[in-house]
């Protein structure tokens, strides 16, 4: 096969995607371009070629994969199926080596492929290999690398960073492959370079192999005043629960973790990989110490990576001088009355409702639900009402139409009890819920 020289990477703005597209320009071994969707608000260094693609259209894709020869897909786990026309795609411009968006537990165990939280990637699989078959010329590279280690620990995925209760999934003594996102970029450069080993096969790449137990012992040890107490969580349990929540269309990011530590640490899943691809793509393992230095870092400065929590070096004086701009932000934006909902942007005359709203319930429906971006509006929004009036139509559309409510669900709108606890949850929206939707149904319209 001949060399690779030129690489698109789709989703390179992403958690994985940034250290990805950082070791492909480090490495300066290929001409890199980004693939963004046209709604894409991602910065990327001034350097890089960023091509804005429609992913539902086979002919934008095509132009824009013309003369590349390899694509890197780090498309978010919701949008897997985005990868179909960008299969079809690669194919169509003689795309050479194709690698979906995998970067996950071993899924060819088939305890792990069982579980619905993996069967998008699934079907990703059976696409590209069905056009490896139908195209020679079209080849594939999966990467599975375990649970990403500096990330994971930085979500408190693996020992919770503040102390106090955490969960030893099926007793906390099964080991399981792990790898940074670092060393993920790494391996992607490296499977580039060695595309003829590489070739239309699952490539295994991990940076150590470690326990729950043995990661708190080495908090414990460099965090000595933290104290935590462990509680046993069944993996197995989780799953019978996500089970039950995806078969009543709650596919929620609770539901998905339960499948992820099944996965992860459950007996027999393959948490532990057998076999590894680290000397063909010359990756060196990490010792104890490495990993020790990371915890270490981690609990010392947790904002580092991901998890946005107060640094607990922090000097009085920076604290006081952080506190007076937050007041100063606060007390700005209170003199401000706006006349429409969306997002805030400053310029010299202030502040301004300037795009869309896109508040962190409608990325998490779009990250954890799988909704459409194109569901959201696209503009600001005038009266509170038009926000009300979106979100209803949405529910009609997305709920009614399709047909998608449980009966336990269908049954808690008909009688109310849904706006009941979605006012009891969205404390911010309280008002807001028990006037539109709850007093009238309980109490009856206003009277003088
Ligand atoms: N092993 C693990 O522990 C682990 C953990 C997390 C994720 N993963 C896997 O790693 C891969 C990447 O995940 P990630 O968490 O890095 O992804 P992410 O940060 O959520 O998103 C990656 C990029 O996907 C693009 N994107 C987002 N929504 C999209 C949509 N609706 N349609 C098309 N593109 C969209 C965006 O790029 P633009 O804005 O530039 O278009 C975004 O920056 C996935 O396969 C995921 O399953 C593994």
């Amino acid at each position: 096969m001949e060399v690779i020289r030129n690489v698109a990477i789709a989703g390179a703005s992403g958690a994985l995607g940034s250290p990805i597209l950082n070791a492909l320009l480090k490495s300066e071994l290929f001409n890199v371009t980004v693939l963004a969707r046209q709604s894409s608000q991602a910065q990327f260094p001034a350097s890089v070629k960023v091509v804005r693609v429609d992913y539902n259209s086979v002919p934008d894709l095509t132009a824009a994969l013309t003369g590349q020869n390899a694509v890197v897909s780090v498309l978010t786990t919701s949008a897997m199926e985005t990868q179909i026309p960008l299969i079809e795609a690669a194919m169509k411009a003689g795309v050479r080596r194709y690698l979906p968006s995998e970067f996950c537990a071993n899924i060819g165990n088939p305890k792990a492929a069982s579980l619905p939280v993996y069967h998008s990637k699934l079907a990703i699989h059976e696409a590209i290999k069905q056009q490896a078959r139908d195209h020679p010329h079209f080849t594939y590279t999966l990467i599975r690398n375990g649970p990403f280690l500096d990330w994971s620990m930085a979500y408190g995925f693996f020992f919770s960073l503040d102390g106090g209760s955490t969960p030893f999934y099926d007793g906390g003594d099964r080991p399981f492959s792990t790898t940074t996102l670092a060393t993920i970029g790494r391996a992607v450069v490296e499977v580039l370079r060695h595309s003829e080993e590489t070739r239309n096969r699952a490539v295994f790449v991990q940076d150590l192999v470690t326990t729950q137990r043995k990661m708190l012992a080495i908090a414990q040890k460099v965090a000595p005043d933290c104290k935590w107490t462990p509680s046993d969580v069944s993996t197995a349990d989780m799953e019978i629960m996500a089970r039950d929540k995806y078969a009543n269309g709650m596919v929620d990011l609770a539901a998905s973790m339960g499948f992820f530590c099944r996965s992860v640490f459950g007996e027999g899943y393959g948490g532990e990989f057998q076999e590894v691809d680290n000397e063909l793509l010359g990756i060196p393992l990490k010792t104890d110490a490495d990993l020790e230095e990371l915890i270490r870092g981690l609990l010392q400065y947790p904002s580092s990576e991901g998890r946005a929590v107060l640094n607990p070096q922090i000097s009085d004086r920076s604290l006081k001088r952080a506190y007076r701009k937050m007041g100063a932000v606060t007390l700005e934006l209170s003199k401000h009355e706006f006349d429409s909902i969306g997002a805030l942007e400053e310029n010299e005359r202030g502040f301004f409702i300037a795009k869309r709203p896109f508040t962190f319930n409608m990325n998490e429906s779009m990250v954890s639900a799988n909704l459409p971006e194109e569901v959201f509006p696209f503009q600001t929004l005038c009266l509170l009402e038009d926000l009300s009036d979106h979100e209803s139509k949405l529910m009609e559309q997305l709920l009614f139409e399709s047909q998608r409510l449980s009966p336990r669900m269908k049954d808690s709108m008909e009688t109310g009890l849904f706006w009941v606890c979605l006012a009891a949850r969205y404390s911010s929206m309280f008002d807001e819920i028990y006037w539109t939707f709850i007093d009238r149904r309980y109490y009856g319209t206003f009277s003088c």
